[in-house]
């Protein structure tokens, strides 16, 4: 790799993502590894201008508890040490953590006691900046060659520093939004204190991305399944400006599409990219497996493996391609600590055809692998597609299916488009597409009695659903103005023929899931 990069060692803590984008917003690579994944050797061979230590959920003060690998503190290079990983740095060059009874979380005000490389461009000795706390054990020692520079009530050693040897310790979470000045802390340790040069831009990736896929690939062909989301989208056009016409998209319709969105894959990709595609209609085909389906974990076995035979089917036609394209994201490879060590519980089985590669006996390749979502939206802007193509709202593999609970019939599917197509629009021309994570409409398998003008109405009632997350895994329904939800109710009763009742969907996650089903 030619640019200068970050090493994150993850202990476990729910945010440690969000340490690798703000590095990364910096224009510095960093990648995140599991703190008992990196031994000394690989720590070497990776070569990082500078090593941050994460939270985590463990205590320092309990037996067999993480460590960061000891090698870390004999490399000269800097380590900024982050909640957990500021006590176990600490520990682990002779200072000292306890156990606290009062444990302190969200907001919390500091006192800048000293002035320090890591805050220069923003606080000064006595500045008191708001900043977010999680812990429950805190220093209360620390090593020769450190002095307090931060101090809070509920952590008298919010940030310590042994600026010689540019060692780092905060409390608080600099990578959380709600730190004030969080992101330049990060900043200057990366540009100012490591010494990185910042020129990771997407630009840079793109050519680095496409020169590797070249040399990957050399001159044989790839296929690439097109979805109509972003990170397919994304990867199909990157790997045809690397090798042109070696590589053929294939769309496959699953009938559960929304509506005028297979045309608009087709017309992007094969008129105006000139991307060879196959555009497979096999609506009638998935419909068919599904006709009297109405368990959700059953529907969505039955579209995933369908879509797997008619893919595979697509592909045969084209014959002699190597490698499947996947757009998989830096999320999905990222290794995770766990501590509880169990299986987790199958909230739901997701549609990310896992299957195809076996049963097609391909190679496989992932030039999205390194990027996060929103880094994925900047390649696809520098690669030309339009910001209303790339900012668009994630949809489901399954489609629809998952927003028609019960069975699903092609009548059903076609109201749920109409009505689907004059929610999003109303939200577009509120100019509010962008604030909400994802906003669609549920079909509800439940039919009510209405009146409209002098007559009886007995028609579906739908749920309107808008959230607003940070990453899927977590969301808050979205607070629109009831004048709002008014407007749209009434266009959707005169507009959509076989709706008579809107309702809005005023459930979290969890305790819900973003969608029905
Ligand atoms: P849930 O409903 O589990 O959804 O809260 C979280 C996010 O994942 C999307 N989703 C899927 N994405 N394959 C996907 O690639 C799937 O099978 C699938 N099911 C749900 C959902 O739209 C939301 O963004």
């Amino acid at each position: 790799m030619q640019h200068d990069h970050i090493l994150i060692l993850d202990f476990g803590s729910q945010v440690t993502q969000l340490i690798a984008r703000r590095v990364r917003e910096h224009g510095v690579y960093s990648e995140i590894w599991p703190y008992n994944h990196a031994d000394e050797d690989r720590i070497r061979a990776y070569n990082p201008k500078a090593i941050i230590l994460g939270g985590g959920p463990a205590s320092v003060t309990d037996e067999g508890s993480p460590r960061a690998p000891s090698c870390i503190f004999d490399m000269g290079i800097p380590v900024l040490g982050i909640c957990y990983g500021q006590q176990t740095m600490i520990a682990q060059l002779g200072g000292k953590v306890e156990k606290q009874d009062h444990h302190e979380y969200g907001r919390a005000e500091i006192k800048v006691t000293h002035n320090c490389a890591l805050f220069s461009s923003t606080w000064t000795e006595g500045s008191t900046p708001t900043v977010w706390m999680s812990h429950g054990d805190r220093v209360t020692d620390i090593p020769e060659g450190f002095e307090i520079v931060a101090t809070s009530k509920g952590a008298p050693y919010a940030i310590v520093a042994d600026e010689s040897r540019h060692y780092y310790g905060i409390q608080f979470h600099p990578e959380v939004m709600h730190t004030q000045n969080g992101s330049e802390i990060i900043r200057n340790f990366v540009i100012d204190i490591a010494g990185c040069k910042g020129d990771w831009t997407m630009a840079a990736y793109k050519d680095e991305a496409i020169a590797k896929i070249r040399e990957e690939v050399g001159n044989e062909k790839v296929i690439c399944g097109l979805s109509g989301g972003v990170d397919s989208s994304v990867a199909a056009v990157l790997i045809h400006e690397a090798i042109g016409d070696q590589l053929t998209c294939i769309y496959v319709d699953t009938g559960m599409m929304r509506k005028g969105e297979s045309d608009q894959v087709v017309k992007l990709f094969r008129d105006h990219y000139n991307i060879p595609l196959i555009h497979e209609d096999a609506s009638t085909v998935f419909l068919g497996k599904l006709e009297g389906v109405s368990d959700p974990e059953k529907k969505r076995k039955i579209i995933g493996g369908t879509f797997i035979d008619v893919f595979d089917e697509c592909a045969s036609r084209i014959g002699g391609a190597q490698w499947l394209a996947q757009g998989t994201l830096y999320p999905d490879v990222i290794e995770s600590v766990s501590y509880t060590g169990g299986p987790s519980v199958t909230i739901k089985s997701h549609h990310n055809v896992g299957g195809l590669p076996e049963k097609m006996n391909l190679k496989i390749l992932e030039p999205l692998r390194e990027l996060f979502k929103d880094e994925v939206r900047d390649l696809g802007r520098t690669l030309g597609l339009h910001d209303n193509f790339v900012s668009r709202h994630p949809f489901p593999g399954p489609g629809l299916a998952v927003r028609c609970p019960g069975e699903i019939t092609k009548e059903k599917l076609d109201i749920l488009r109409e009505a689907d197509a004059v929610y999003l629009d109303a939200i577009r021309e509120e100019g509010l597409y962008n604030e909400i994570w994802q906003a669609f409409v549920v079909l509800l398998p439940v039919r009510t009695v209405g009146v409209m003008g002098d007559g009886r109405t007995y028609d579906y009632a739908c749920a309107l659903r808008a959230v607003t997350s940070a990453d899927g895994m977590t969301a808050d329904f979205y607070q629109f103005e009831m004048d709002f939800l008014s407007r749209v109710a009434t266009r959707i009763i005169n507009e959509v023929r076989g709706i008579n009742r809107v309702t809005y969907d005023i459930t979290s996650k969890p305790p819900g899931t973003i969608e029905w089903e």
